[in-house]
């Protein structure tokens, strides 16, 4: 679309104008310990995405200048398995959250807001972020929640309501840890103090690290006012430190897409079994049986049906169409009004036309079927094109590869597969041909005509079958 150059400058100005300048911290060196797994913590999965790239695109929406992040344990696999267009920034010892972000400050602008995040905590979003930067101002905000059980969480400490510290767990006094007000470590402060605060943070405490909640003492001794934000739910700002938390956060964005796709008119039979790992797009009417799994992309069009217990992944569904139950999909596309399975099989880089019928046990992969045609029962298609309005007997299969190579089986409009039939690849089955059930086609066959392969039935009129000797 044409925009005039006047339009694109004027939205640039307003946007200068309106939001200040934005560095995004995201802290993401710890190893994960009580994960028990040779993965970083950041890089396991929640809805099929790592927490990192999860919290990366949270970042991102909110368009700052600059996200850096600061990696330690595992940072090359982490480099290698998230791409995004931030700074990444190595912290080779892990000497405490303050430590972590002065690592990063030699990337930090000094102008603007810093907001500090973390990549353990996946499900923050974008409207609390939001909140938080409005409140804060030139000042800081402090993203905070109160537990009913505090325990080994940073606690909020007020003079008069007024924020002056946090006190960490492991130092706070038994006074002091019946705070229930926590610090969930989400917060905003003005960038242009915090070199000033983080290098003056000292590590004279009971883990000795470079705690990076010491700068709201800091800050407060500097006059700077501590905007204290109340959580809009625990969970926003849950962190991840073993696989109980990850479990429990997954079930809250499943119920939480769940929920959405409802909203929207999608029938889910049990939001309780339901997972989507990824994105979908959806027409109206659609249905989606229990303990369907989506992940990556996914499309369906209008009055879409998904049986019990499938597994689709990056695939677009026409309208009208039916996936049976126990069926497997993977980078295909499937036309309007087509039935698929149940128990059918979709490998990779499969067009399946209008209409079309695949039944149970049929597997096909590299293949592009035509409006109307049909393979109903055991049978594998792969390498195979195949035109409109055939039909492909029960438990035929193209045998495509020779060891070596693949090849293609080529078959065209209204063409009748017997049942049982082997298509030796490479060949070719003309329009409106017939072969014969059991065949071994190996030669091409000539359209319309019926063509068969295989040995003739032969009775043997005067023979006798032996019998063992009467004892
Ligand atoms: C931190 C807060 C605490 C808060 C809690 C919320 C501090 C000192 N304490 O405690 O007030 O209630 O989070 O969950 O900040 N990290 C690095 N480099 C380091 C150390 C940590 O990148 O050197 C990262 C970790 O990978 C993790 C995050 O920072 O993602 C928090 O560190 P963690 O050690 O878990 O802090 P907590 O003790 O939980
Ligand atoms: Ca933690």
């Amino acid at each position: 679309m044409f925009r005039s150059p006047f339009l694109v400058q004027s939205s640039f100005l307003i946007c200068l104008m309106s939001t200040p300048e934005l560095n995004i911290v995201i802290l993401a060196a710890g190893k994960g310990t009580r994960m028990y797994s040779a993965l970083p913590k950041v890089l396991h999965r929640i809805g099929g995405q790592t927490m990192l790239e999860r919290v990366i695109a949270t970042a991102q929406s909110l368009k700052p200048q600059r996200i850096s992040v600061v990696i330690g344990h595992g940072k090359e696999l982490v480099q290698q398995q998230v791409k995004a267009d931030v700074q990444w920034v190595e912290q080779n010892q892990q000497l405490g959250t303050g430590h972590a972000v002065k690592t990063a400050l030699p990337y930090l602008s000094h102008q603007g807001q810093t907001l500090i995040l973390y990549g353990d905590v996946p499900l923050i979003d974008a409207e609390t972020l939001q909140q938080l930067c409005q409140t804060a101002g030139d000042q800081i905000a402090l993203l905070t929640d109160v537990l009913p059980d505090p325990k080994g969480y940073g606690r909020i400490i007020r003079q008069q309501d007024k924020v002056v510290a946090i006190v960490e767990e492991k130092d706070a006094t038994a006074a002091q840890k019946t705070i229930t007000e926590t610090n969930t470590g989400i917060f905003v402060l003005p960038s242009h103090k915090l070199a000033s605060w983080l290098n003056a943070l000292q590590n004279n405490n009971a883990q000795q690290e470079y705690y990076l909640t010491d700068l709201i003492a800091l800050a407060h001794q500097d006059g700077i006012e501590i905007r204290p934000v109340p959580v809009r739910a625990s969970y926003l700002a849950a962190g991840v430190n073993n696989k109980i938390q990850l479990a429990q956060l997954e079930r809250i964005l499943q119920q939480q897409q769940a929920q959405t796709l409802l909203k929207a008119g999608v029938t889910l039979l049990d939001p309780a079994r339901f997972d989507l790992r990824g994105h979908i797009i959806h027409g109206r009417d659609v249905s989606i049986d229990i303990n369907v799994i989506l992940e990556g992309t996914i499309t369906l069009g209008d009055n879409v049906t998904i049986g019990a217990h499938c597994v689709i992944k990056n695939a677009t569904i026409g309208s009208g169409t039916t996936i049976a139950p126990y069926s497997h999909l993977e980078n295909c596309t499937i036309g309007q009004n087509a039935h698929i399975g149940p128990f059918a099989r979709l490998r990779p880089d499969t067009d399946i036309g209008d209409q079309v019928h695949i039944g149970n046990f049929v597997e096909v992969k590299n293949s592009i079927i035509g409006t109307g045609s049909k393979a109903n029962h055991l049978t594998y298609l792969g390498d195979a094109r195949i035109g409109q309005y055939s039909n492909i007997g029960a438990g035929t299969i193209t045998c495509n590869y020779d060891g070596v190579h693949k090849h293609p089986t080529t078959i065209g409009d209204h063409v009748r597969i017997g049942s049982g039939n082997m298509l030796v690849a490479p060949v070719q089955i003309g329009d409106k041909a017939t072969t014969g059930a059991g065949s071994t086609i190996s030669k091409n066959c000539p359209p319309g005509q019926l063509t068969l392969a295989r040995s003739r039935q032969v009775t043997l009129p005067n023979w006798i079958r032996p019998e063992k000797d009467k004892k």
